[in-house]
């Protein structure tokens, strides 16, 4: 990422929304009230970009970035994003048939804008894009499973219910999205919340797209068991896994919510 702000003058208008949304006041007016960095603020810089978004008139770029490039930001429906919220359901039962690619583009280019704690370029995706690899994947699973000496509880489970032909790992998705992160460029609590925003984003989102997704510890206990499993997966050096989401075309469909008790909330005044 190319730190970098650049004004165009005639079209600032001085109001300092860029100054004052900097989370760390990396920026400062010039002589003639125009935006720039201040001494050391490019290496201070996270890279957030809000400077670029909150400017009324478009007047920062930000690297190659360009607020052209930007789309508006809108009014939304909240009503219909807590019925999706309300409907979202784990599901278990998919189409033997891939995931249509342009939705497939559609969440790749959504996780872009998953926040991370220090807003680095700190995860990985490896999205299993086709029914074909997912075989590869769940067979190779069941396989070493099967002839595992010592299978751990969760292993020894999937294994008896594969031989009785049910894939209790997979659960027959055709899909899948692992997300790894990069320890060298994060800190600690921001390790385990980032990537678990990222699916969590992915989750309501792909089920806008009407397919169908399950958090999945029974394939991430695989992955981290099964080197050759892992190893397909294509997870970078000095990455770590951190977790699994199954995706797939779902070949269920849910007439309404469920009616979940509350968590616990105490409301302080
Ligand atoms: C972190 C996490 C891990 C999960 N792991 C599995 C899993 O390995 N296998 C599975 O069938 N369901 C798994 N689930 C799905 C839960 O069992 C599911 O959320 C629960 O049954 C409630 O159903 P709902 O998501 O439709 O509300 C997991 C869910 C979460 C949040």
């Amino acid at each position: 990422m190319i730190k970098k702000v650049s004004v165009e003058k005639e079209k600032c208008i001085h109001c300092g929304m860029c100054l004052n949304d900097c989370i760390l006041g990396v920026l400062e007016f010039d002589e003639n009230k125009n935006p720039r960095y201040r001494e050391n603020g490019e290496n201070l810089c996270l890279a957030c970009q809000h400077c670029m978004a909150i400017c009324p008139t478009g007047a920062l770029s930000f690297g190659d970035k360009n607020p052209a490039n930007s789309i508006e930001t809108g009014n939304y429906d909240s009503d219909e994003f807590l019925r999706l919220i309300k409907s979202r359901r784990s599901v278990r039962k998919y189409k033997n048939e891939n995931v249509p690619k342009d939705k497939l583009d559609k969440i790749t280019e959504m996780l872009k804008f998953s926040p991370t704690g220090c807003n680095k370029d700190n995860l990985h995706f490896s999205v299993v894009e086709t029914k074909e690899k997912m075989e590869e994947i769940r067979k190779l699973t069941y396989e070493k499973s099967i002839s595992s000496k010592n299978p751990t509880p969760s292993m020894e489970t999937a294994k008896q219910a594969f031989q009785n032909g049910d894939d209790i790992i997979y659960r027959g998705a055709t899909s899948m999205v692992a997300v790894a992160i990069d320890k060298s460029k994060t800190v600690p609590g921001c390790e385990t919340a980032d990537p678990i925003i990222a699916l969590a984003h992915l989750d309501l989102y792909a089920q806008s797209l009407g397919l169908g997704t399950l958090w999945c510890d029974m394939a991430l206990i695989a992955a981290n068991e099964i080197p050759e499993v892992y190893s397909l997966l294509e997870i970078p050096e000095n990455y770590s896994l951190n977790y699994i989401l199954l995706l797939g075309v779902p070949a269920v469909k849910y007439k309404r919510t469920i009616q979940p008790e509350r968590f616990s909330i105490k409301l302080l005044k």
